[in-house]
Formats: C-alpha cells, sequence, structure tokens
C-alpha cells in the first residue's frame, strides 16, 4: 500500500519538500488584468454538490482564498468537505498562476486566528511554464465529474503512477483497490451508505436544495445533465449518490462497461490543513487524468457516516484517513457544469474587512510569506 511520503523532488507547481533558503524577496505585484483569469480557473474546481463554498480577495501583491461558511452543506459537520472544495480551488489558483510564468507562493492557513482565511497566494520565483503543464491548463474546461457511461478502453499506459506521484507531491496518496476483495468490501460499504443516507432527511433535503432542474439559470448546484434519474446497481461501479430523488429529472443516460480503476485519496492526518492538501492532491489528480481524456465519478457518501469511514480504512488497511473515493475510465465526451460568475466570488477587499468587523480581533497589516507550506502538517514560516 503507498505510504504518504513526500518525494524529494521540487514540483514546478510550488510545493515542496526540500527546506528553502530563508531571503528576502522583492513582493511581486498582480497584474490587474489577470485577475479575473486567476479566480476564474481556480473556480473551476469540483466542489461538493458544486456548491463553490469559496471567495477570493484581490490584494496588490496577492490572491486570498476564503471558505464561504454559508455554502457548507448541513451534513459535512465539520467542514470536511467544504475544506477539500476549497483545496481543490487552491490547486487551480496555484495552476493558473504558473500560466503568468511565476511559482505560486502558498501561505496555507496564514491566520489561525481566523480559519476561514485559508490561504494566500503570492507570485514567487519566475519560471517558465513546463509543457505538463500547459496540458493541465488546457484540461481545465472540459474536466468534469463523470457520472454517465465510460468507454472501454483502457487507461494509458503509466497513468496511474503519475497520479499516484501527483497524490504524493501534494501532501497525499492514491491507494488503488485491485478487483478482488477489497473492491466488493469497498462496494459493498458504499452501497450501504447509500441506503443509510436514502432515510436521513438531511442529507436528502442537501441533495434537494443543491440540484438543478434542466432548464434553470442557476450557476450552482448540480444540474440534471450531470445525474442520471435513477440510482442503478452495476458490477464495478461503487453506488452513485441519489441526486434524483423520485423526481424523474436526471438526464444523463447509465450503463456501459465499468471504470477502469478505483482509488481512494488519502492524507495521514485528518485536520483542516489535511483536507486542504487532499482537495489540492484531487485537483491535481483530475486535470491530470483530464489532460489523457480520463475522468473520475467521486463518491463521499460513505466518508459522510463516520462508522463506514472507519470501517473503510481498517477494512482496505489504508495507512491514512480516506479523503475521497474515485472510480476512473475513459471518456471522449465531456460534461462541464455551470459556475458563479467572477463578480459573485471575488470580493472587494473593503466588503470582506467589514463583513469581518466584530468578528475577528483586529488584524496587523497583512505579511505575504511567499512560501509553500514546505511539510505536510503545518504551514510554514516566514521567510525573513
Ligand atoms: C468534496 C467533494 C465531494 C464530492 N462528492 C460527490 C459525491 O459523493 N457524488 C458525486 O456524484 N459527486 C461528488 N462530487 C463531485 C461534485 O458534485 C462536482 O464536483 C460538482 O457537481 C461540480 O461538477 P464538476 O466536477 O463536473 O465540475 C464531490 C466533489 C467534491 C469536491
Amino acid at each position: 500500500m503507498t505510504e504518504i511520503t513526500r518525494p524529494a523532488v521540487s514540483e514546478h507547481l510550488g510545493t515542496t519538500s526540500v527546506p528553502r533558503p530563508r531571503i528576502r524577496r522583492p513582493l511581486v505585484l498582480i497584474p490587474a488584468d489577470r485577475v479575473d483569469y486567476l479566480v476564474s480557473t481556480a473556480a473551476r474546481a469540483p466542489s461538493v454538490h458544486n456548491t463553490q463554498p469559496w471567495q477570493f480577495v484581490a490584494t496588490d501583491y496577492a490572491i486570498e482564498l476564503h471558505a464561504d461558511r454559508s455554502r457548507r452543506l448541513r451534513l459535512d459537520q465539520g467542514g470536511r468537505e467544504m475544506l477539500i472544495s476549497c483545496g481543490a480551488a487552491l490547486f487551480g489558483l496555484r495552476l493558473a498562476i504558473r500560466e503568468l510564468g511565476y511559482l505560486p507562493a502558498v501561505d496555507l492557513l496564514p491566520d489561525l486566528g481566523r480559519p476561514g482565511f485559508l490561504a494566500r497566494v503570492a507570485l514567487g520565483e519566475k519560471a517558465p511554464l513546463t509543457g505538463l503543464e500547459r496540458h493541465m491548463l488546457a484540461a481545465v474546461p472540459h474536466r468534469h465529474t463523470h457520472r454517465g457511461p465510460f468507454s472501454p478502453d483502457p487507461l494509458p499506459a503509466g497513468l496511474l503512477a503519475g497520479l499516484q506521484q501527483d497524490a504524493l507531491a501534494e501532501c497525499a496518496a492514491l491507494a488503488l483497490i485491485d478487483q478482488g476483495s477489497a473492491y466488493q468490501q469497498l462496494a459493498a460499504l458504499a452501497a450501504a451508505a447509500g441506503r443509510r443516507q436514502a432515510l436521513d432527511p438531511i442529507a436528502r433535503a442537501e441533495a434537494r436544495r443543491w440540484t438543478r432542474k434542466a432548464d434553470a439559470p442557476a450557476r450552482d448546484g448540480v444540474p440534471a445533465q450531470a445525474f442520471t434519474a435513477a440510482i442503478f446497481a452495476q458490477p464495478g461501479k461503487l453506488a452513485q449518490r441519489d441526486f434524483d430523488l423520485g423526481r424523474g429529472i436526471g438526464l444523463l443516460p447509465h450503463g456501459g462497461p465499468p471504470p477502469a480503476a478505483t482509488a481512494v485519496l488519502i492524507t495521514r492526518g485528518d485536520s483542516p490543513a489535511d483536507w486542504l492538501h487532499a482537495g489540492q492532491a484531487m485537483h491535481r489528480v483530475l486535470i491530470r487524468a483530464a489532460s489523457a481524456w480520463v475522468f473520475a465519478s467521486l463518491h463521499t457518501q460513505p466518508l459522510e457516516v463516520p462508522a463506514v469511514r472507519a470501517l473503510i480504512r481498517s477494512r482496505l488497511a489504508l495507512p491514512g484517513q480516506a479523503q475521497m473515493l474515485m472510480q476512473l475510465g475513459r471518456s471522449s465526451s465531456t460534461q462541464p457544469t455551470a459556475r458563479r460568475p467572477t463578480s459573485e466570488v471575488l470580493v472587494e477587499p473593503q466588503r470582506r474587512a467589514a463583513r469581518m468587523r466584530g468578528k475577528a480581533k483586529a488584524q496587523g497589516p497583512a505579511e505575504v510569506r511567499p512560501i509553500a507550506p514546505d511539510d505536510c502538517g503545518q504551514p510554514a514560516p516566514a521567510w525573513e
């Protein structure tokens, strides 16, 4: 089973496990005409129920990522899925910064007195975009959560190993589940969690609140084009979340060959920092896969039931906390879902400040710490 140890290589995307020298660096202005691009690329990230639970604040030298708690699911008590979603947006922001020719300099959880302030991202050193990064950027618009039929083709050779490297580079690991008894156990647990949530009024209310009929103008939530009208048990496919709830509004076809691979994304711990790492790892894996026209169905229902989550860890002998289940397969079609416009998610610094007034104790002027996290649990210390 894969261990969660970071590779001792510097990754172009900005996280690194090698201790960085303490140097003083000049701050780099973020070009005002690229802020929209940076935020809209970040906001293409996957999020639970397409809640898009994030807000961005652009200052001259950094883009801040904040959690929008008003969009947290009621069943997501500790905010784990909200922060995985925001971690995914953080990865999108880092990738978009690469397009500007800079390394992203990430200060994760920069103010522990404000837990909703998730990251401050500045422009770090200059570095040309790599070929892989260019491919990943090109995949952002067509990456999607794939709940419909996959094609029967096998995954490209070496892709899964590459995805495992991606997860490790983000302080997580991707455990591959083979089709034997481990898969059978996982499938049984996922089905049991689905049956349980089918009876849970809160889970049903949340699914109803965040699903959209085909002609709905909403720019959030899961649209009818992206889910099936009923839940069909299929060999080799983990139980899907029921977004239709007997309304018959889902438009996605079902059936087809099963996905080619099943994987569990795990982290060593289960703290907000781990959830942010999990989200970045998930998005990196999904975008790398999408660059080869490989897509994933995502399954977190079984992880929303604490007893089932614990059973998944013990039955599969996972060396960490399960954060996301996914199944991967090829498809030549894509079904992107809508996102809210930048004007809704990019909050003016003054507006944010006004909202925070009275909530948080007065902070000093924002200090940009232009550094990526240099270990897997803690935000890095400030550069001097
Ligand atoms: C933390 C998290 C949990 C998710 N859980 C599920 C799930 O249980 N079932 C599912 O079908 N999709 C799940 N998704 C996928 C979202 O529904 C999807 O990202 C969202 O609708 C936006 O669509 P897109 O990924 O196609 O852009 C999850 C995504 C995230 C980030």
